[in-house]
C-alpha cells in the first residue's frame, strides 16, 4: 500500500497534489500520510505482537506528538533516550509503564525524572550508570527493572555510522562485563536485574544479523540462567531497514522479513517476554520533504539545482552520505544529471550528487522520499533557517498542520 502516487502527471498524497500543499503551506515542508503510518503499524502488529513480541517505538526516529499519539493508540510502548523524549512521550499519553529508557549517557537528572515517572525499565549501558542509577533509585525509594545492554560484536552489515553492535562501538558492554554485573547484582540492591538488551545497528536489510543475534542470545541467556540469574525479559532492539531507492512502496515489499524474524525469535526465545524497538521502519516511508527549485546554475562540470530545502531540514545526506530519492512532482519530458543542493553555506549541504532526475524548471517542486524517519528530528536552525512545518494528510483525506513553521520571532524567544 502506498499513498504517494502520480495522478495525471502530478505527484499526490491521498489524491491531493503535493504542489497544492507546497503553494498553500510554503516550502520546505514535511508531508505525512496517516494511511501509510496506519499500514506500517498494522504490519508490525501482526508480525510481532501476535507472536507475543511487544513493540516499543523508538521515538528518536520521529517525535512529533501527532505521530506519537498514533503509536500510543496502537498500543505500542515507547523507547526513549533522553529527558526531553520522556517529556514528549508523556505529553502524547504514554504512561510510565509503557516507557523503556535507553541511551548511553543518561544524566542523574534524567534518571530522577524517569524514576518519578515510574518507567517500565532502564536499559543500562555501563558500570558508571549502574552506580548512578542505584544511588538515584535508593534515594527515590524505588527499585526499577533494568536490562543490561550487551554489545554482542555482531556485524549488522550496514553503514559504519549506524553500526552499534561491534566491540569498537561506544554502545553497550562486552558480554563478559554484562555477565559479571549479573553475578554481582547484590551490589546494586535498588536495581532489579531482569533482562538483556541488544541493538546491533540501523538500516539492516537482511534477516541474518537478527537471526545471529537470536542464536547468540539463546546461548548467552542460557549461561546466565545457569549462573543463577533470573531473567524474564529480552529486548532485541530495532534496526529494520527500508528501501530508500523506492520510497513509495509498501513496508512488506521493502522489509519483507519482519515475520520471519518474529517467528524465529519467538520460537527460540519465547520463554522470555520479548521486545523490539523499531523506529525507521515504522515512519520512514510515511513522509516526503517537499522543496521548491529556486534556480539552476551551470559550470563546465556540473548543473546545480538549488532548492529551498537544505541540510538543516534533512541532514542524512550530509551526515552519512545517505541516499534519498528525489522525485519532481510534475512529470516533464527529458532527464538531467545534476547536483541537488540547498542554500546553506556548506559544501556538505546537498541532497544528491550527479543524480539523473526528470527535468525540472525554476519554481517546480521536488519531493525527497523516505523523510519520515531521522528527518525533522535532526533538523537545525543553522544559517537562521526556521524549522519547516509538518503536515499530516489524515485517513479521511483532510489536511492537518501537526507542527507550524518556526517564525523569525521564535529565534528571539529564548534570548534574555
Ligand atoms: C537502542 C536503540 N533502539 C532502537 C533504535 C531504532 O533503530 P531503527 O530506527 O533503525 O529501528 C536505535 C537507533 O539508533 C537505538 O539506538
Amino acid at each position: 500500500m502506498t499513498d504517494f502516487r502520480f495522478q495525471a502527471d502530478s505527484l499526490t498524497c491521498s489524491g491531493i497534489p503535493l504542489d497544492q500543499i507546497g503553494n498553500q503551506y510554503g516550502t520546505p515542508v514535511f508531508i505525512y500520510s496517516a494511511q501509510v503510518l496506519e499500514r506500517n503499524i498494522s504490519v508490525l502488529k501482526s508480525a510481532f505482537e501476535t507472536r507475543g513480541i511487544h513493540v516499543s517505538y523508538a521515538m528518536k526516529a520521529n517525535s512529533n506528538i501527532a505521530i506519537l499519539e498514533m503509536m500510543q493508540r496502537a498500543g505500542f510502548g515507547v523507547d526513549i533516550v533522553s529527558g526531553g523524549e520522556l517529556y514528549l512521550a508523556q505529553a502524547a499519553g504514554f504512561e510510565g509503564n509503557d516507557i523503556s529508557f535507553a541511551g548511553m549517557g543518561k544524566t542523574r537528572r534524567e534518571m530522577e525524572a524517569a524514576l518519578e515517572a515510574n518507567v517500565a525499565q532502564f536499559n543500562v549501558e555501563s558500570a558508571f550508570e549502574l552506580e548512578m542509577l542505584n544511588e538515584a533509585a535508593t534515594k527515590s525509594g524505588k527499585r526499577p527493572e533494568i536490562l543490561l545492554r550487551l554489545n554482542p560484536d555482531i556485524d549488522a552489515q550496514t553503514h559504519p555510522k549506524i553500526t552499534t553492535g561491534l566491540r569498537e562501538n561506544k554502545f553497550g558492554m562486552p558480554p563478559e562485563e554484562v555477565f559479571q554485573h549479573f553475578v554481582d547484582r547484590e551490589k546494586y540492591p535498588s536495581l532489579d536485574f531482569t533482562g538483556i538488551h541488544c541493538h546491533i545497528g540501523s538500516q539492516i536489510l537482511k534477516p541474518l544479523p537478527f537471526m545471529d543475534l537470536v542464536d547468540y542470545l539463546v546461548n548467552y541467556t542460557g549461561n546466565l540462567g545457569k549462573a543463577g540469574a533470573r531473567l524474564t525479559k529480552v529486548d532485541l532492539g530495532g534496526g529494520f531497514g527500508v528501501d530508500y531507492k523506492t520510497p513509495f512502496r509498501d513496508i512488506l515489499e521493502t522489509t519483507p522479513f519482519l515475520g520471519e524474524i518474529a517467528e524465529y525469535a519467538s520460537e527460540k526465545l519465547g520463554h522470555y517476554q520479548l521486545y523490539i524497538q523499531p523506529g525507521r521502519v515504522l515512519v520512514a516511508n510515511t513522509a516526503i520533504l517537499l522543496t521548491q527549485v529556486i534556480g539552476l546554475k551551470h559550470n563546465d562540470l556540473k548543473t546545480f539545482i538549488v532548492v529551498d530545502g537544505a541540510m538543516t531540514d534533512m541532514l542524512r545526506p550530509s551526515l552519512y552520505g545517505a541516499y534519498h530519492a528525489l522525485i519532481p512532482t510534475r512529470k516533464r519530458s527529458g532527464k538531467m544529471t545534476v547536483d541537488v543542493v540547498g542554500p546553506v553555506c556548506e559544501t556538505g549541504d546537498y541532497f544528491a550528487h550527479d543524480r539523473e532526475i526528470s527535468t525540472v524548471l525554476p519554481n517546480d517542486f521536488i519531493a525527497l522520499g523516505s523523510a519520515g524517519a531521522y528527518g525533522y528530528v535532526m533538523a537545525s536552525t543553522y544559517n537562521a533557517r526556521p524549522f519547516a512545518p509538518e503536515i499530516l494528510i489524515q485517513t479521511d483525506g483532510t489536511v492537518k498542520t501537526i507542527r507550524k513553521r518556526q517564525t523569525y520571532a521564535d529565534f528571539l524567544a529564548l534570548n534574555s
